[in-house]
């Protein structure tokens, strides 16, 4: 069953989103050759401190393994759940993935994106323009009546078209009271399969998409995902509220009202 959400929950998921939004903004702000992804995790930990909201990433578990970050920052290869390490400096040329997903009054928002650090190859450029575009048509497809294929068709046929490969293994999901809910939302997949959209969905819909081949393989620290040519790949992520007047993007930044403020100083 996918979970719908009443008013409350929705309302609900408008705050963590906002909040997931503005932490990913700032971190994008962030991020600048020079300084570790370590550095970047510690940064965007104090702004999720700073809303007052919890990592949802942080101590997340996978068999007997726990996710030793705040945030997920994968470089260049690494396609997903990269985790900040003081020996990995970024540098002009890299492109890196931020995922973010945050815990706020027990609901989850989750976004992510890749950006350049300063001047990068024309096909790199390429890759990211067209993940964020294949993005936004699958977003255009979370339409009530529609089929979750409908989705993943978009994303694959934008992708694909322009030369680029879709990551299998890893999917969208539902999100809500928890990180992954129901539905699986793969980013490839046929038109008019898989479950119809109703209103109340919160789906997370996130393309990673690899400039070369589509494999991947996962490095010894058991999370960080690469790509297994070593090419460089991209993933976008929004959380998504899907209602009778069509989707809404709820991962969008906004001003978010922060009812825990950090203690105040004067100065
Ligand atoms: N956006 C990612 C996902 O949906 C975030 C996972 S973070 C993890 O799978 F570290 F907890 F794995
Ligand atoms: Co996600």
């Amino acid at each position: 069953m996918i979970p719908i959400k009443n008013k409350e929950g929705i309302a609900r998921m408008r705050e963590s989103c906002a909040i997931a939004a503005a932490v990913l903004a700032q971190m994008k702000e962030q991020a600048r050759p020079g300084i570790t992804t370590y550095d970047l995790d510690q940064i965007g930990r104090d702004l999720i401190a700073g809303f007052g909201a919890r990592s949802a990433c942080y101590g997340y578990s996978h068999g007997s393994r726990r996710y030793p970050a705040h945030t997920c920052i994968s470089l260049n290869e690494e396609v997903v759940h990269g985790i900040g390490s003081i020996r990995r400096i970024i540098r002009e040329g890299d492109i890196i993935s931020i995922d973010v997903v945050v815990e706020y009054n027990g609901y989850v928002g989750d976004n992510a994106a890749t950006v350049p650090i300063g001047r990068i190859e024309p096909r790199v450029e390429e890759l990211l323009r067209v993940t964020e575009q294949a993005l936004h048509l699958g977003i255009a497809q979370a339409q009530v009546g529609n089929r979750i294929g409908d989705i993943s068709h978009a994303v694959q046929t934008c992708a694909e078209g322009h030369g680029f490969s879709i990551v299998r293994e890893m999917v969208g999901h539902g999100v809500g009271r928890k990180m992954h809910e129901e539905p699986q939302i793969p980013n490839f997949g046929k038109r008019g399969r898989g479950e119809v959209i109703k209103p109340g969905m919160t789906l997370a819909i996130e393309p990673m998409v690899n400039l070369g081949r589509y494999e991947i393989r996962t490095l010894a620290d058991g999370w960080t995902t690469v790509t297994i040519d070593g090419l460089p790949s991209a993933h976008f992520e929004h959380t998504v509220l899907t209602t009778d007047n069509g989707p809404e993007i709820l991962t969008i930044p906004r001003p978010v009202s922060v009812s825990v403020s950090p203690s105040t100083t004067n100065s």
